[in-house]
């Protein structure tokens, strides 16, 4: 009987269909184990759930299944960006992007695509926030002036301006979609860092906007932008860096 249970879960695809199970295949890659990268297919039986989150699918699996599956997470709330992953073929937020078992039955999760891999599911965004670093990503006003070390007001309009910039959490979920960051990680710098070099531009209480231009001028920095918008359609906070970049690229090329 129990052989006859495992060959119809192998073979019989009806039994995958009409079963209460959904599966779960993740990227599995671990540098110590002296290993090519592996799939790991955990069936679920999804009797008592409905809606879930992905997270705490993947914690589930962690603490019942198998404790050496990795990945990061750290504020379950949209906020921290480091939960960034490919669900079913779209970088999204594992704590934003919940799954529906009774519609969809195959549930596939991948590390954000063309980063290298530390292990499972955890990219090395060493390369990004060096990106990050070169556009300067803090207040650059006079030095001199007694007023730095006082708090610098704005207007509600000035405050207003950088909506749709400063929701961004750096997640890299936009940047690893764009197929022109992929092949040009190291020229371009891609949509999200670039939405945030838009935001250090429009600040009022920034004083370094024209440099801040000139260092994206005419620069494959930005120009390897070909206006694809796959960073657009993939923003978890729905933002939209494509839009961004058209403006930067008109705002540095005078
Ligand atoms: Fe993430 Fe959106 Fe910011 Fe890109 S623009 S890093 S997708 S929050
Ligand atoms: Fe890439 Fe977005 Fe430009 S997907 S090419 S950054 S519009
Ligand atoms: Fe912080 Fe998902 S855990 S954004």
């Amino acid at each position: 009987m129990f052989f006859q249970q495992i060959e119809k879960f192998l073979f019989d695809d009806s039994y995958y269909i009409s079963s209460n199970f959904f599966y779960i295949r993740i990227y599995r890659w671990n540098p110590s184990l002296n290993l090519k990268p592996w799939f790991n297919i955990f069936p679920m039986r999804f009797k008592k759930f409905k809606q879930l989150m992905i997270l705490d699918l993947l914690f589930d699996l962690k603490n019942n299944y198998d404790s050496t599956l990795t990945f990061r997470r750290s504020c379950r709330e949209g906020i921290c960006g480091s939960c960034s992953m490919n669900i079913n073929g779209i970088n999204s937020l594992a704590c934003l992007q919940t799954f529906n078992p009774q519609s969809v039955q195959f549930l596939t999760i991948y590390p954000l695509p063309h980063m290298l891999v530390i292990k499972d599911l955890i990219c090395d965004l060493t390369n990004f926030y060096n990106q990050f670093r070169l556009i300067k990503p803090w207040l650059i006003n006079k030095k001199d002036d007694i007023s730095y070390k006082k708090e610098i007001l704005q207007s509600k309009l000035d405050r207003l301006v950088l909506d749709g910039l400063y929701e961004c959490i750096l997640c890299a979920c936009c940047s690893a979609s764009c197929p022109s960051y992929w092949w040009n990680y190291d020229k371009y710098l891609g949509p999200a860092i670039l939405l945030q070099a838009y935001k250090w531009i429009l600040d009022s209480r920034d004083l370094n906007k024209i440099s801040r231009l000139n260092f994206l001028k005419n620069s494959t920095r930005i120009t390897k932008c070909h206006h694809i918008t796959n960073c657009t359609q993939v923003c978890p906070k729905n933002l939209n860096p494509a839009k961004i970049i058209t403006l930067l690229k008109y705002f540095s090329s005078f």
